[in-house]
């Protein structure tokens, strides 16, 4: 049990709308993706401050795969809810759509999950958040798959790291060969 309490998943839910403006494009007259990565931890920011009830550092975001391009033009709505909380972190998951007003269409952009700290502003240590009050079955689904996906970042920077630790310039260059670049210099290296 928290000793911080409980809040529910919906107390801190928040819809962030935003137009694409002109300002926004890049050469090619879509939206850049750093207007909406930049929206999205806006967006997570205020979700786990909600939470929290305090500040809050953007600890890690997951992977964010672009699948419909944002035009000028378009209304851009963030949805945004905790969806798990450890002792001190929080992951929101945040779904982004694009609305396109001519067409009368509206486009699933992206989702991503990001990982806010909360922490106490004058000694920057992670501090004891609230726990989550899960009030249905797709809390309960969302809460678990918040929990899975922290054991498996853990471990995927973990076998990362081991393998960053244990590669070798002998067998690095065995990795390069196929690949789309080149060394041309000479090589005295040792396999
Ligand atoms: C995130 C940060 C506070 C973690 O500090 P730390 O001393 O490593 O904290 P701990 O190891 O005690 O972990 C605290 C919590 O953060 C989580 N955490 C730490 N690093 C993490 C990472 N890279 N990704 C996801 N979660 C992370 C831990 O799982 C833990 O969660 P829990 O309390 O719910 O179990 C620290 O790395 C930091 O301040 N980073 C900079 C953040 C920042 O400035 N962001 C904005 C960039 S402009």
């Amino acid at each position: 049990m928290s000793d911080a309490g409980f809040r529910t998943v919906k107390a801190s839910q928040v819809i962030l709308k935003e137009l694409m403006v002109p300002s926004y494009a890049n050469f090619g007259g879509k939206v850049h993706g750093g207007v909406i990565l930049s929206l999205m931890d806006k967006i997570a920011y205020t979700c786990a401050a909600s939470h929290c009830k305090g500040y809050s550092v953007t600890a890690s975001v997951d992977s964010v795969d672009f699948m419909n391009p944002v035009e000028v033009g378009d209304l851009l709505t963030l949805y945004a809810s905790v969806n798990y909380v450890g002792s001190s972190s929080m992951e929101v998951g945040i779904k982004v759509e694009s609305e396109n007003f001519r067409e009368g269409t509206v486009k699933h952009t992206n989702t991503s999950y990001f990982t806010m700290v909360a922490l106490n502003e004058e000694t920057r240590k992670p501090v004891k958040v609230a726990g989550l009050l899960l009030e249905d079955e797709d809390e309960i689904r969302r809460f678990v798959m918040g929990k899975l996906r922290k054991k498996l970042r853990r471990a995927h920077q973990q076998e990362i790291d081991d393998i960053g630790a244990a590669l070798k310039i002998g067998q690095a260059m065995v990795e390069l060969e196929g690949e789309n670049c080149c060394y041309p210099g000479v090589m005295h290296l040792p396999l």
